[in-house]
């Protein structure tokens, strides 16, 4: 991220009151609607309905790392806060999470974490292989820290302790829903990056333990052959009207009935 400009404790609109100046300027906030946070030391006021993300933006900075989906998926915004006289340490999704009055935040865009390298097609996907990448998940002292850290509310400990075990499958399933937000990793004690575990899980998984879909494969001999080719290329020379009817138009659009 990157401040462009400054909105350092200061209520957006104050300033354009003053002037005489006749051109348009945004509605000046209700008082009471507004909230100061912090970002790394410095204060600002903001409304207070807003998430980090906005909040962050509405006081001027703009976002060119920590931001991607805006939705919660994509994992590029966690952050780190503290809230007004509370002495705990608590992580977020920028995207997701409301600014309280008082706050206090920084973000992680990145994360400097061990990821092996491997190729996945060489790799057997046997009780040892998750171990021998990250040996570091025998470290685990069990502190169920990276649980409760999670904002996808996964059980962390609980596939990093299936990964001791060597069980590729549960460490895929418990570990689905994993973001890749690194904010995990920030808080263990052991220094496991337990996403890495989970990422190779499941691709072990994909590639190795679940089962074929005959059908997949029957659709893979299809478009090799190259059987989609025309539709394709219909699609490729239609102008923006004609998709458009195509997306919307229910007399056009082919929809199951
Ligand atoms: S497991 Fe870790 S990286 Fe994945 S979503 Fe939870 S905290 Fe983020
Ligand atoms: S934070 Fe680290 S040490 Fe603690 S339970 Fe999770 S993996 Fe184990
Ligand atoms: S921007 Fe993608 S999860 Fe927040």
């Amino acid at each position: 991220m990157a401040q462009v400009k400054g909105q350092k404790a200061k209520v957006k609109g104050q300033k354009a009151a003053a002037s005489s100046a006749p051109s348009p300027q945004p509605p000046t906030p209700d008082p009471s609607s507004l909230i100061t946070i912090y970002v790394m030391g410095e204060a600002y006021v903001v409304p207070k309905d807003l998430t980090i993300m906005k909040a962050m933006e509405y006081a001027g900075f703009r976002f060119i790392r920590g931001c991607g989906c805006r939705g919660g998926f994509c994992g590029a915004c966690g952050t780190v806060f503290r809230t007004k006289d509370s002495y705990k340490l608590k992580v977020g999704l920028a995207c997701q999470t409301v600014v309280t009055d008082g706050m206090y935040l920084t973000q992680i865009p990145f994360y400097p974490a061990n990821k092996k390298e491997y190729d996945i097609a060489k790799e057997p996907a046997n009780t040892q292989v998750l171990v021998r990448f990250y040996p570091e998940v025998m470290r685990c002292i069990s502190c169920n820290s990276c649980t409760k850290i999670c904002p996808q509310d996964i059980d962390v400990m609980g596939y990093i302790n299936a990964a001791i075990r060597g069980d590729i499958e549960k460490v895929a399933d418990m570990s689905f829903d994993c973001i890749m937000c690194g904010l995990c990793a920030t808080r263990c004690p052991a220094e496991i990056v337990h996403y890495h575990v989970g990422l190779l899980a499941r691709r072990l998984y994909g590639a190795k333990v679940a089962k074929k879909s005959a059908h997949l494969a029957e659709r893979m001999k299809e478009i090799k052959a190259g059987k989609f080719e025309p539709g394709l290329d219909k699609l490729c020379g239609m102008d923006e009207k004609e998709l458009s009817a195509l997306f919307y138009d229910p007399k056009v659009r082919d929809v199951e009935p």
